[in-house]
């Protein structure tokens, strides 16, 4: 089936006994290549919206997938139904994760696994996770259309991290490949911006970008 590299990349890291709900589907492509590619006897795949789950639903029987790919109307985890243990949420801000997460935090006592790709705010839903019971478990980088984007794997189950850890990533820091390398630099070159801008008055800010700055400079080997 077609399928971005992005999209694919999260199904793959999909447990494979798993039962997984994806939430905020849009097309629900990622359900749907984990019951077509994958295997899966069944998947579900929520939005909030009906034009998405117009789109989801024609996807499903394109790919004659209807008997295996459940489809759900609902608010972030309010689509849960029982015996899921996977929840997968990609192409959205990392403070709506967020927040999704912690309106229905009770769900969170089945799900063993959560894979989330945040548009942005990445550290602020590692906090969240980490404080939710949570530790990373993995974290993988793609390139889709020049754009990187973080996809982490959390898994139940306490952890420290120092912030440096947090921000450059525990599992991330360990790897040394060429796509690493130009995250990091990209991240540099936002943080040299950022500081740039940063008015004098803010001093807290200032000695955090500065911090983050030397941490991602040390990874690059300056
Ligand atoms: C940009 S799309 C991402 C689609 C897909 N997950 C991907 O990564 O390609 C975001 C989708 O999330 C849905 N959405 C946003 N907030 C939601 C919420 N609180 N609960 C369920 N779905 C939500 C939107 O309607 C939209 O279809």
């Amino acid at each position: 089936m077609k399928i971005n590299n992005r999209l694919k990349t999260i199904g793959d890291l999909v447990p494979l006994s798993s039962y997984s709900l994806d939430i905020g589907c849009d097309h629900a492509l990622l359900s749907i290549y984990l019951v077509k590619e994958r295997g899966f006897s069944k998947a579900v795949a929520s939005d909030n919206k009906s034009g998405p789950l117009k789109k989801a639903l024609e996807n499903v029987k394109f790919y004659k997938v209807s008997d295996k790919v459940k489809l759900i109307k609902a608010e972030g985890l309010d689509s849960y139904i029982e015996g899921i243990d996977t929840v997968t949420i990609s192409g959205m801000g990392g403070l709506s994760i967020n927040k999704i997460l912690d309106d229905n935090r009770s769900y969170l006592k089945n799900i063993n696994t959560l894979i989330l790709s945040p548009n942005n705010y990445s550290i602020a839903v590692k906090r969240k996770l980490i404080k939710l019971g949570y530790h990373i478990d993995n974290e993988v980088l793609v390139k889709d259309h020049n754009i990187i984007y973080e996809i982490l794997v959390f898994k139940k189950g306490r952890k420290y991290y120092s912030y440096k850890k947090l921000f450059l990533g525990p599992i991330l820091m360990t790897k040394n490949d060429s796509l690493t390398k130009e995250y990091y630099n990209n991240i540099l070159d936002s943080k040299k911006a950022l500081l740039k801008a940063l008015p004098k008055s803010f001093r807290n800010k200032i000695l955090l970008t500065k911090k983050e700055i030397k941490y991602l400079e040390e990874m690059l080997n300056f």
